[in-house]
């Protein structure tokens, strides 16, 4: 049985399918206070899957899923898979400064206690936010999602990362298209300049396909964008896991020479096209 939180009724719903398991129908409405009010209308069955992923508003999407998860264990169910395709507060897995809060720790810490019993993710921004919890956590890739999306749409790619640390995506996606990849790298020319390009690929005249874990503000991209357009790319792709995609991100992303952007679904937006439904579901077949 699968249950779909507010913000991740779509997806749920594409992973009951894959699984062909049945959806649980889900009450959650908010009082005129703010607060919220979730009930169950279903008969719950031992082995449950809990999707709700934790991105904006994290706050009210994370409180839903305490909420849920305690409901269901309140219930006698014992095992609650749970899917968390997004893991908002997951930037600050760790203190940068003193007396900063973990709050990656703390949310992790609140979501097992209220009933989870395994944690499913997508692409976390550091794998050892599965370390902060003490059940079973699984950081899945949606790379060969993203990878399938590219074979179909794109004709001989060059795969960009963005930057150094999000080479291993562009790695892992042209290992399975078998094209050429690379990443940008700065190079400090003088004390004062700085020069970023493609660290050894010319792209003068190939379609390149941008990829990151997570379009947040849109800057990263907007920057990558641009140098390609200086280095004569012909068509530029962007991609990301995540679609975070604060305020005008994607109108700054297309005006910076974007040709198409395409996301997968672990957040609702206009450009969650590529679905990480199969990813998640044979995770959990395997895992059952
Ligand atoms: C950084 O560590 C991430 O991989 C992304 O590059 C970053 O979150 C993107 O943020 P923005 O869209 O605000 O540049």
């Amino acid at each position: 049985m699968i249950i779909g939180g507010s913000s991740s009724q779509k997806l749920a719903a594409s992973i009951a399918k894959k699984m062909d398991d049945v959806l649980c129908p889900l009450e959650s409405k908010k009082f005129p206070d703010g607060e919220r009010y979730i009930r169950i209308k279903g008969d719950i069955e031992e082995n449950v899957v809990v999707v709700q992923s934790t991105g904006y508003p994290q706050d009210e999407n994370l409180i839903e899923l305490f909420l849920i998860l305690k409901t269901i264990r309140k219930m006698g169910i014992k095992k609650i898979r749970t899917v968390i395709p997004y893991f908002g507060y997951g930037r600050q897995e760790k203190s940068f400064n003193h007396g900063e809060a973990v709050s990656a720790e703390v949310v992790s810490q609140l979501i097992q206690e209220s009933g989870a019993s395994e944690i499913y993710s997508i692409n976390l921004h550091e794998e050892s936010i599965c370390n902060l919890f003490n059940i079973p956590a699984y950081n899945l890739s949606a790379m060969p999602a993203i990878a399938s999306f590219i074979g179909e749409n794109v004709e001989d790619p060059v795969i960009l990362a963005p930057d150094k640390g999000a080479l291993g995506f562009a790695h892992e996606i042209s290992n399975i298209l078998n094209c050429e990849s690379d990443y940008l790298e700065k190079i400090r020319l003088s004390p004062n300049k700085v020069e970023t390009k493609p660290k050894n690929l010319d792209v003068d005249g190939r379609d390149v396909v941008i990829i990151d874990d997570i379009i947040s503000t849109g800057g990263t991209i907007v920057n990558a964008c641009k140098i390609l357009k200086e280095h004569g790319a012909s068509r530029i792709v962007v991609s990301c896991v995540h679609p975070v995609l604060v305020e005008d991100a994607l109108l700054k992303i297309f005006t910076a020479g974007a040709d198409e952007v395409v996301s997968t679904d672990t957040l609702k937006s206009e450009v969650s096209t590529v679905s990480v439904a199969s990813v998640v579901a044979e995770a959990l077949k395997k895992g059952s």
